[in-house]
């Protein structure tokens, strides 16, 4: 068992959770409870980031005080986690007196170690509004390639990045002024010095604490080592300089922001856990912060706050002689139908607005999970990808699996066992168990997603290959359904992270009612057999009409840019809904089916069978095949078919139909009469593979 402290980067009070932030805390949310249901302690720590320019400007314009307005996001944010299932055992706040007092100790530390100096720097200050203008807060021409309206960092353009400075005809974001250059003294840390440069690189180069693209990335900045400027002018929104040296000055919020982790983390311990489980701010420190301490400290992070994390923070951890991160997992963006999530496309999705569509939050967990790897590529929301994975994934494949599997279950009640598993089923779960376990310490949950679906294919060609609804009371139909059962439990514990909900009625439903702890050696082919106690848990298809309301308030023609003309939501809804899909299978299921195309020669009535055809194909072989087929209603002249090419399954064994052998069957779609074969453009050979 290991004790752990788990972060997740804290969002700024600034307005609602989106999508975007909740891929981060569904990744950590899977990470916490995977590690829980192994035994693991862990603690999630997690805070709204109250400081910054960007909120002090907004709580003016609202006319309420900063921290006033921080407050009221920081309780929206936390509601809208918890309708996620999102987990975290505190949702504090960094403007808080916990995290002033951390803030000041590591800001002394820094001091004490003579890691600060001052230096005099030249900003952009708008005069009306009597503030030095951040970055964001400055808009101009770029100097490098004349795109207009660009920030005072970053051309969007061209990618350059400058100093405010270099802008061409800056003028001031909030009022359009024309801002002067004015300067004022800062505090800078002295990142430079071997003592600490030193320390930040082992760290950074140590096995373990970030992916290897990423440490590469970590290195590039260490190569070329800026020192960090910690101190804003007021107005600010922020704890205020104690340091005579500077005075009227602010802490930057980028310092006070990780401290939050600890703050929060103290005040977790010392007010909101019952009171045996208490520890004083020392003893929390002791157990949790304290070089050696037994825990570990774990933090996840997007790509977009790496240096922060991976440079500024473990110097501040260092300084304040503290334990140094032990493991930094670091994530990708979310895109919406392949582009940046933008409000002027209507892609930029608030958290509440999922909620308002009537989509399930496990739904979108799934999802995430099913898009997630361990490294920092960005991950999509194509809302028709989105679409058919739940309703490939968990409509057809698991979900109708156990209700099929239940229903034929409880035509006789009680406890069933066999002494005899489905060999198949239960070696696919017995593989799967140990490898979702490896893959969630990687954090490779699409490799978990992966591995259920794979389970829960073989549990599905099992029920089409034993038929078990044709003698479900027989023997060989229970010991193949009870051991479905059984894997369908291992399938909850599996999915436990990723779906608690549906999980939990998942296992529930055969009669598991306490949760597993999920130890290496876990079997769940262990001959307790199962119970159909309730109902198993069901997953309604999506429609597109659904998942169109994520995007552009609702407007369904600029949400899916890769439909084609007139493929819109509304015509797709208007057409009566096909059948569910019964029975995902997997690529080398398919890859078993020879398909062939075949050249109709002639076709003919069957005698005394008003259904069925008798045609004479070329598939390409020495000889024409002879296939029977019962499409007779649907061609009152088989002439028709003479000279088409249709595509025929080559590999079906042979079988004898009124008298006459039937060398393959060919494809067709749709109800007589309404029904037609499958034809293949007359470009394409006899005997083409159809793949
Ligand atoms: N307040 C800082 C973090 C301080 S941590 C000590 C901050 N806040 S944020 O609200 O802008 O972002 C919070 C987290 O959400 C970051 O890890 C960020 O990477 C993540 N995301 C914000 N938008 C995102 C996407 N579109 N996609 C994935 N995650 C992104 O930064
Ligand atoms: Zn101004």
């Amino acid at each position: 068992m290991t004790t752990r402290l788990v972060t997740s980067a804290l969002p700024y009070a600034n307005g609602p959770i989106h999508l975007g932030h909740m891929v981060e805390h569904v990744q950590t949310d899977i990470h916490v409870r995977f590690l829980r249901a192994t035994g693991d302690e862990v603690t999630w720590i997690c805070a709204a980031d109250a400081h910054g320019t960007p909120i002090e400007v907004n709580a003016g314009k609202a006319g309420v005080a900063p921290a006033d307005f921080a407050e009221r996001y920081r309780a929206e944010q936390a509601r809208t986690f918890r309708a996620f299932g999102i987990g975290h055992d505190t949702y504090y706040t960094t403007h808080s007196p916990e995290n002033q007092a951390w803030a000041y100790r590591v800001y002394d530390a820094l001091k004490a170690r003579g890691l600060i100096y001052k230096r005099s720097v030249e900003q952009l200050y708008c005069e009306r509004d009597a503030r030095f203008l951040p970055d964001r807060f400055v808009k101009g021409t770029c100097p490098k390639c004349g795109a207009e309206g660009q920030y005072g960092d970053v051309c969007e353009v061209c990618g350059t990045t400058y100093d405010p400075r270099e802008l061409r005809a800056p003028a001031c974001a909030l009022c359009g002024s024309a801002p002067v250059v004015r300067t004022s003294d800062h505090a800078y840390v002295d990142l430079r010095r071997p003592e600490v440069s030193g320390v930040v690189r082992a760290w950074v180069e140590a096995e373990g604490h970030l992916e290897p693209a990423v440490r590469q990335q970590v290195k590039g900045w260490l190569d070329d080592l800026q020192d960090w400027c910690i101190t804003r002018d007021a107005p600010y929104f922020g704890f205020p300089v104690k340091d005579p040296d500077f005075p009227g000055k602010f802490l930057y919020v980028w310092v006070d922001a990780p401290i939050g982790y600890l703050s929060s983390g103290e005040h977790h311990f010392a007010a909101e856990v019952e009171p045996s489980r208490r520890l004083a701010p020392a003893d929390f420190e002791a157990r949790y912060l304290a070089p050696g301490a037994p825990t570990r400290l774990e933090h996840f992070i997007g790509k977009d706050i790496l240096r922060f994390h991976a440079v500024f923070w473990p110097a501040m951890l260092w300084a304040a002689g503290l334990k140094l991160p032990d493991r930094m997992a670091v994530h990708g963006h979310l895109t919406v139908n392949g582009e940046k999530m933008s409000k002027s496309r209507g892609t930029f999705i608030n958290a509440s607005t999922y909620l308002e569509a009537g989509l399930d939050p496990e739904l979108l967990r799934y999802y995430f999970a099913a898009s997630l790897g361990a490294g920092v590529s960005d991950l999509d929301l194509s809302l028709e990808e989105f679409r058919n994975r739940i309703n490939a994934d968990l409509a057809n494949n698991v979900a109708n699996l156990a209700s099929r599997v239940a229903a034929l279950l409880l035509r006789t009640p009680g406890r069933a066992t066999t002494a005899a598993p489905d060999p198949e089923v239960a070696a696919a779960i017995r593989a799967a168990l140990p490898a979702a376990r490896a893959a969630y310490h990687e954090l490779q949950y699409r490799e978990v997603v992966r591995l259920v679906s794979q389970v829960a294919s073989v549990c599905n060609r099992r029920v089409q290959e034993t038929r078990p609804w044709e003698a479900p009371d027989g023997p060989a139909a229970r010991a193949v359904l009870v051991t479905i059962g059984e894997a369908l439990c291992g399938l909850a514990l599996m999915l436990g992270p990723i779906m608690p909900v549906f999980a939990g009625k998942l296992a529930a439903a055969f009669g598991q009612a306490a949760p597993r702890v999920w130890t290496e050696a876990l079997d769940p082919i262990d001959g307790a057999g199962v119970e159909v106690a309730t109902k198993p848990p069901q997953i309604a298809r999506l429609e597109a009409s659904q998942v169109e309301r994520l995007v552009g308030g609702g407007g369904a023609s600029r949400s899916a840019p890769r439909a084609s003309p007139g493929e819109g939501a509304a015509r797709a809804t208007a057409r009566p809904a096909a059948e569910p899909v019964f029975g995902v299978i997997q690529y080398e299921d398919f890859a078993r089916v020879e398909l062939r195309v075949g050249l109709v020669r002639s076709a003919e009535p069957v005698p005394k069978a008003d259904k069925l055809l008798r045609l004479s194909v070329d598939v390409g072989e020495p000889e024409a095949r002879t296939i029977v087929a019962g499409i007779a209603q649907a061609y009152p002249d088989p002439g028709a078919l003479v000279g088409l090419r249709i595509v025929v399954v080559a590999n079906l064994a042979p079988r004898p139909l009124r008298g006459i052998t039937s060398q393959g069957m060919l494809l067709a779609a749709g109800e007589p009469p309404a029904l037609r074969v499958v034809t293949v453009d007359p470009g394409v050979a006899p005997g083409a593979r159809v793949k």
